[in-house]
């Protein structure tokens, strides 16, 4: 549920990467929602045979451990995906989700993430298990709450020292086209903000069993602006390694409208030879209806007329059937679009005209 907000927000910012990538990993990215369905599915079986598979240990720990295993493998489909839509120009190349996942920087995203995920959890164990209305001796026996939150506080301990570690190794694989000083500056802030919150943790955790709270409150202080601030790098490196496409995409369609604009200014002059009298209303329905995909001798988007006279030279009710409803003929071709609102005398001029061409 949490990620719901993020991915909209990905998707309001930056929709036709996104959609590109969601469309390359196709079959993938729509499997998470069967997966998540899945994994939960699981859990719940896990929790509603505690007690009937209490003698089957290795049946009820698989069915926790493929929970977790599908749960842990929903984050590298995402990680694939975001990670893909950065890189517009390895889409002509990209074949699905596992070569997607071949791109550098999605394993390191994904410990980075998971390692944040496991730091998140230690800091929010410690205050659940600590807060004061918690009755904790009624499921604690053999743990006093002290050591439940020296473990969870460890962990979190643990899981951050270890983003120092990973943490160079996500920049460090980063193609370095959406690198700059700024980001830099960013992540490196974020970090610098790390560094005391790291401190207080070490001192809350070997300090004496009183003192163990003493600088939670700006642990939590202290992650929370390294997370936005990596939050925001993250924002700054998509809209730098996206600027030069973005540029390339508004230069294309400046290109488009100019051409299209001066087509509207000098129409190409047709040359259909009106032939005079009855011929004259046909040519001008065949203008109207057929000339965007219909030349006299050569092919536009259908075959030229002159093909449609040897087809129909002997045959106009043949023609006017099919004007009204095309088949499908040509390999190679699209299909024709019918004509089913012409009156009977409009396809009269019509296949007149059409069988007097030479
Ligand atoms: C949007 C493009 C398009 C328009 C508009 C269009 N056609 Fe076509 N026409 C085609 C294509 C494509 C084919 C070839 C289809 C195939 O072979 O499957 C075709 C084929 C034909 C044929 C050959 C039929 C045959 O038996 O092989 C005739 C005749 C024809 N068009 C007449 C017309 C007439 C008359 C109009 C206007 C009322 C018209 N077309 C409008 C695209 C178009």
């Amino acid at each position: 549920m949490l990620g719901v907000a993020p991915l909209l927000s990905i998707n309001a910012l930056y929709t036709i990467y996104f959609y590109s990538a969601n469309a390359l990993t196709g079959l993938m990215w729509i499997s998470i929602i069967p997966l998540v369905t899945f994994a939960f599915l699981l859990t719940y079986l896990h929790k509603y045979t505690w007690y009937k598979l209490e003698h089957n240990k290795p049946l009820h720990i698989s069915i926790i451990a493929a929970a977790v295993l599908v749960f842990l493998f929903i984050p590298l489909i995402f990680l694939a995906n975001i990670n893909l839509m950065l890189f517009p120009e390895k889409w002509g190349t990209v074949r699905g989700f596992m070569s997607a996942l071949a791109l550098p920087n999605v394993f390191p995203r994904y410990l980075h993430f998971l390692s944040a995920s496991m730091a998140v959890t230690g800091l929010f164990l410690c205050w659940y298990f600590g807060r004061k209305n918690y009755p904790f001796e009624r499921y604690f026996t053999t743990l006093t709450r002290y050591q439940v939150k020296k473990k969870t506080y460890s962990l979190a301990f643990a899981f951050s020292l270890f983003q120092f570690m990973i943490g160079p190794v996500v920049l460090l694989t980063l193609p370095a086209k959406g690198m700059n000083w700024r980001l830099l500056g960013i992540i490196f802030s974020g970090a610098a903000i790390a560094l005391p919150a790291m401190y207080w943790m070490w001192k809350a955790i070997t300090g004496p069993e009183e003192h163990i709270d003493k600088h939670f409150g700006k642990v939590v202080a202290a992650m929370t602006l390294t997370v936005l601030f990596m939050g925001s790098g993250r924002h700054v490196y998509r809209a730098n390694a996206l600027a030069p496409h973005k540029k390339l995409m508004a230069a294309k369609t400046a290109e488009f409208e100019r051409l299209s604009a001066e087509a509207r200014m000098h129409p190409v002059e047709e040359e259909v030879e009106t032939p005079p009298g009855e011929g004259g209303k046909g040519a001008a329905i065949f203008q109207a209806n057929c000339s965007s995909c219909h030349r006299p001798h050569e092919k536009l988007v259908g075959p030229p007329m002159t093909e449609m006279v040897s087809i129909y030279k002997n045959d106009v009710a043949g023609l006017q059937r099919w004007i009204k409803a095309p088949g499908k003929k040509r390999a190679g071709y699209p299909q024709m679009p019918g004509f089913p609102q012409l009156s009977k005398e409009d396809l009269n001029e019509l296949s007149t005209y059409i069988l007097s061409i030479k």
